[in-house]
């Protein structure tokens, strides 16, 4: 059943002089297991839309539903899906406050009520899964890591709610690319082995076309395309110019060697399937 939104809209400012609509008209399933890239153009809209998936904005019209359930009533019920959908933001060390590790990855937890047991076994293997180890990180300071580390301890934070759903806008903005690659691993492995259902915002095209099953492309506030990547960055490249959505550079460049002749797929989207299908074409050309 997972997310369902329903024609939803959302306004900025109602009734003020700033009023903005941010999103128009989206309706769209998201299915559990997927691994769902959002993309689009600065302001498109993507950072209102994800903050609807766990209730923090909710809609001016139209309805979000988890597993069945309109996350905007003032249930119990709905108050236990919204929990279901954990959520990274940009710069997810300025989400870190207590004065430990542990005490930091505790806080959604112990807020959820839960004995101090659970509680702590829930830290343990959140810190486990993002590989920082217990003995030595749980007391320390979370301001004294690497910023790499410090995201870490924020997906350790919200891993230990146990979500069905992980939405992260932009996690790997400002690391250098060895704390991007680290992040991302760890969003692959919570996919893959968690089977957690990821939503992903991110720029990078290149790291989404590497991740994602499914992708979307907003402009102004409304889906453009939905598809599998390399049919989105193959078959619509002219409405992604139109929206200013960059393809990844390798698409580019495979287009560019297959116009001057070098017999290689366009069903390529990683620098490696890249570099083996260039080798191997290159061999048939004299
Ligand atoms: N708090 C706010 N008040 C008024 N307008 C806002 C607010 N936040 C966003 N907007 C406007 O809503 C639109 C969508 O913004 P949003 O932040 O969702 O875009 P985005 O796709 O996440 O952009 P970016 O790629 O820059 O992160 C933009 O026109 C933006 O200016
Ligand atoms: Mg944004």
């Amino acid at each position: 059943m997972a997310i369902q939104l329903d024609s939803i809209t959302y306004t900025y400012g109602v009734g003020t002089p700033f009023e903005k609509q941010a999103l128009s008209g989206i309706s769209l399933s998201i299915e559990n297991g997927e691994f769902l890239g959002i993309i689009g153009h600065t302001g498109s809209g993507k950072s209102t839309f994800v903050q609807h998936l766990n209730g923090l904005l909710h809609p001016t019209t139209g309805t979000v539903t988890v597993n069945g359930v309109d996350i905007s009533a003032k249930t119990e019920e709905a108050k236990t899906m919204r929990h279901k959908v954990g959520m990274v933001f940009q710069y997810p060390e300025h989400q870190l406050f207590e004065e430990t590790i542990a005490q930091d990855i505790a806080f959604g937890p112990k807020n959820l009520g839960l004995p101090d047991d659970e509680v702590d076994r829930r830290v343990r293997e959140a810190m486990q899964f993002v590989g920082l180890h217990y003995d030595i990180y749980a007391e320390r300071s979370p301001f004294h890591l690497s910023g790499g580390q410090m995201r870490r301890v924020a997906i350790a934070g919200v891993i230990a709610m146990e979500p069905d759903f992980l939405v992260l806008d932009e996690p790997s903005a400002g690391l250098d690319p060895f704390g991007r690659e680290e992040i991302f691993e760890q969003i692959i492995k919570l996919h893959k082995e968690k089977g957690i259902t990821v939503i992903l915002v991110s720029h990078n095209m290149e790291d989404i076309s590497r991740m994602a099953t499914r992708l979307i492309v907003l402009d102004k506030g409304q889906v453009v395309l939905d598809g599998e990547p390399l049919t989105i960055f193959k078959d619509h490249r002219q409405v992604l110019q139109s929206v200013g959505v960059d393809v990844p550079p390798v698409s580019v460049l495979i287009e560019s060697l297959r116009e001057r002749g070098l017999p290689i797929s366009n069903d390529i989207l990683t620098v490696d399937d890249a570099v083996e299908a260039i080798v191997e074409g290159g061999q048939h050309v004299k």
